[in-house]
């Protein structure tokens, strides 16, 4: 690429750091552009090339009840969450049947239903709950097939924007998996296909079958298990939704440089961990998860803040 073309493409994204004609840092392809790490400004990516998604979406498996089981012990609370990420501009909602199982997409329904225009809702199936707790893969066609209906009826919808293999089932062949699910995205729908957990070598695979247009992986700040998975996404410029983006239930490791960064900028390790996921990379949508109205309003913040380059190295290490 020469470097006026170059320039083109970094202007079109907002997404790339030139310095003397070189880029910073170790670089990668991310669709068109060469994008440095760390450098990321994009507010917005395409998933599948057509649903434009503000970066900063919301989890929504914390709104149901303990382990990840019935109905959250305020309702009323949940409601008021879910509405609350859309008027603070939040247009991707990240969901499951097995969250709750079904109270997660039931609630969604109930708080948004008759959705705004540019909200998308992604849900995912192939994960059977058998307690609270507890998770179990089910990659059956006939089942995934039927998990597609039940979650169309529960969020009301005709068509799901994006629907994503929950676990790949060691006792099925993907491709059986991944072949129901082609049925039902030929049969109108599903719009767009996504995978969970899976190595670059599962998504080359899973791409013999269908397209694919997003992964979601666990990915943070202290667990970046997943590198080699995200680089994937970013040469192929798939979305990439990384779960526990603020640690989940483990939470972010203390006493670390995350620490120090949030206590220089005031802000709370939860903004800088989310800040540093946005910059890391344009593909990345992170999906935080969280059952309190403060603490969204904060993560939703945390799109505002800026982190320095030398900020940015202090978090790399
Ligand atoms: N594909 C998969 O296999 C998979 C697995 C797990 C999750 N997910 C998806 O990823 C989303 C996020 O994952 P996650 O919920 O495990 O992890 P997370 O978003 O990293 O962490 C959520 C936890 O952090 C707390 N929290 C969030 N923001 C906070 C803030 N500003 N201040 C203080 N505490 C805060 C929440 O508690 P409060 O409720 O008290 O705020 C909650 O306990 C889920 O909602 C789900 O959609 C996918």
């Amino acid at each position: 690429m020469t470097r006026r073309k170059f320039v083109e493409v970094s202007m079109a994204t907002g997404a790339a750091v030139l310095a003397g004609g070189k880029i910073l840092g170790s670089t990668v392809r991310a669709g068109l552009a060469l994008i440095a790490p760390g450098t990321a400004t994009n507010s917005v990516f395409k998933i599948g090339g057509d649903l434009e998604i503000n970066r900063l979406g919301f989890g929504a498996m914390r709104i149901t009840g303990e382990g990840v089981w019935g109905w959250p012990p305020d309702r009323a609370n949940a409601l008021k969450v879910l509405k609350r990420a859309v008027e603070l501009g939040v247009n991707l909602i990240d969901t499951a049947d097995a969250y709750g199982p079904e109270t997660s997409e039931l609630l969604i329904a109930e708080a948004l239903h008759p959705y705004p225009k540019r909200l998308v809702i992604a849900t995912k199936g192939g994960l059977t709950r058998p307690g609270p707790g507890d998770w179990e893969p089910n990659g059956h066609p006939d089942y995934l097939k039927a998990c597609v209906d039940k979650s169309l009826k529960r969020l009301r919808l005709e068509r799901i924007d994006l629907y994503q293999l929950h676990r790949i089932d060691p006792k099925v062949p993907m491709e059986d998996s991944l072949g129901a699910i082609k049925e039902m995205q030929s049969a109108g729908k599903i719009r767009h296909v996504g995978l969970s957990e899976v190595t670059p070598a599962e998504i080359e695979r899973a791409r013999k079958v269908l397209p694919i247009v997003s992964v979601q992986n666990r990915y943070n700040v202290s667990d970046r298990k997943w590198e080699n998975t995200l680089s994937y996404c970013e040469k192929e410029n798939l979305g990439f939704l990384p779960w526990s983006p603020v640690g989940g239930g483990r939470g972010l490791k203390s006493g670390s440089a995350v620490d120090a960064v949030a206590k220089a900028r005031n802000a709370s390790v939860y903004q800088v961990a989310l800040a540093w996921l946005l910059q890391r990379s344009p593909v990345m949508l992170p999906i935080p998860g969280t059952s309190n109205v403060q603490h969204l309003e904060d993560n939703v913040a945390a799109g505002k803040l800026k982190l320095t380059s030398e900020e940015w190295k202090s978090l790399a290490a």
